[in-house]
């Protein structure tokens, strides 16, 4: 089986790719990989982030490797926090302080659509492959459910009646932007 190192020190990115790539691609982490350190993210599009954390990888081992690099378009907010999704209420914020932040400025706000954009980024030999997934939806006024991360429990998906957070992965996984942009991923490497 094709193996590809996933460019992310982040856990719950990896359970959700692994369970859609099971059977397809062995996902190696960068500890099996033998890496270790933080990964830097400081383009200001989602495409130059996933470029730059595969690069990383990508530089270090010379073997193929993706990454992805995801951001909360808010139409009220004018598309923030896009990029800057993940230091939205600050450089060592949680998230909890980015739901938080989130809420306050939608305070009042009728319109609460939004998008979840997931742009992965490929490297298996030197040049970079894009791929895209995107789901939209609105912005709770309050967070519900205990699973997933980030935004989840304040993110409702168009035609579901509950936030990403109250969702099992599997159904999670099969509308949200990274499973969508994965699925992509999938068709091209098993094409
Ligand atoms: P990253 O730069 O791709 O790691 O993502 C930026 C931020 O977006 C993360 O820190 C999370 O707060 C948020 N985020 C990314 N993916 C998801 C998701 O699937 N659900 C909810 N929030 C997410």
């Amino acid at each position: 089986m094709k193996e590809l190192i996933f460019a992310t020190n982040n856990r719950h990115k990896i359970q959700e790719v692994s369970a859609l790539l099971e059977g397809k691609v062995a996902v190696l982490s960068l500890a099996d990989a033998g890496l270790s350190g933080e990964i830097p993210e400081t383009a200001d599009t989602l495409e130059g982030n996933a470029l730059q954390k595969a690069m990383w990888v990508w530089t270090r081992t010379g073997r193929p490797c993706f990454a992805d690099d995801t951001g909360l378009e808010v139409d009220a907010l004018g598309g923030a926090p896009g990029v800057y999704s993940a230091r939205y209420a600050g450089e060592h914020c949680s998230f909890d302080d980015n739901v938080r932040k989130l809420l306050d400025a939608l305070d009042g706000q009728t319109n609460r659509r939004a998008d979840f954009r997931t742009v992965i980024c490929l490297i298996e030999e030197g040049s970079p492959l894009y791929f895209e997934g995107r789901v939209d939806g609105q912005i709770l006024t309050q967070p519900f459910g205990e699973g997933g991360f980030g935004y989840d429990p304040v993110f409702m998906p168009d035609r579901f009646a509950v936030s990403f957070a109250e969702m099992p992965l599997e159904v999670k996984n099969r509308i949200s932007h990274r499973g969508r942009a994965v699925a992509k991923l999938v068709d091209y490497i098993t094409k």
